[in-house]
């Protein structure tokens, strides 16, 4: 699909199993779930752009490499928060917005209740974490918001979607980079990824018991 990027690393597959499996208790969840996110932060930055800086070695003058723009991670509450950990371990320099979205379970809409993201948006390459990405709402919801603050360059970045999202998300927004481990089958009747993880975030913090 167009703008979709799968990841496919066989660890990244190896983890997927372990989050999509229901016996996976909610500690190795949680676990597994930042681990995977280092491994998605290694290849969604792949292709940002360096700077060169001189640094001298113990021996001699050489050249080193900064990461030429700002990085902003935007995780939508809740599940998105079990990527973030992940993600700053390998970019600690990262700054960390938050949107605060929930989807009503019987329109499936997205109803938005936070909002902070730092100023520099417009300068810096902007990753939304959200591990499902399912009808494509709270997803589109979240970049329209972004825009609005001045975002230009903005990626997506899931951890199972269904084609229906991304096809949403695609329309909604052409211009962003979608990413994620798995595009599933399909959605069931209450907007549920098929064979998706279930509830990422009731998962993750234990409120499904
Ligand atoms: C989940 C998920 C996404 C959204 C995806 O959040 O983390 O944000 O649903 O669905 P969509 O693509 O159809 O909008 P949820 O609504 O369960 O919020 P919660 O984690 O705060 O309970
Ligand atoms: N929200 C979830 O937590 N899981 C899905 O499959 C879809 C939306």
């Amino acid at each position: 699909m167009k703008n979709l990027i799968q990841i496919d690393h066989p660890l990244v597959k190896r983890d997927l199993s372990v989050l999509r499996d229901r016996n996976t208790p909610g500690n190795l969840f949680r676990a597994v779930l930042r681990r995977t996110s280092s491994l998605l932060a290694y290849e969604v930055t792949r292709d940002l752009a360096l700077r060169r800086r001189p640094i001298r070695t113990p021996l001699e003058q050489t050249t080193g490499y900064t990461i030429a723009q700002h990085i902003v991670l935007v995780p939508i509450l809740r599940a998105g928060l079990g990527m973030v950990g992940g993600f700053v371990e390998v970019i600690p320099d990262a700054r960390v917005g938050h949107i605060g979205l929930y989807r009503n379970e019987e329109t499936l809409q997205p109803v938005d209740y936070y909002f902070k993201v730092p100023r520099q948006l417009g300068t810096s390459v902007v990753f939304v974490l959200d591990p499902m990405l399912a009808t494509g709402g709270s997803g589109s919801a979240a970049v329209q918001y972004l825009k609005g603050k001045g975002a230009r360059s903005i990626r997506f970045v899931s951890i199972v979607a269904a084609p229906e999202g991304v096809r949403a998300l695609r329309r909604s927004h052409p211009d962003i980079q979608i990413y994620t481990c798995a595009l599933d089958r399909t959605l069931d009747k209450n907007g549920y990824i098929l064979p998706g993880l279930g509830d990422a975030g009731d998962r993750m913090f234990g409120t499904n018991e």
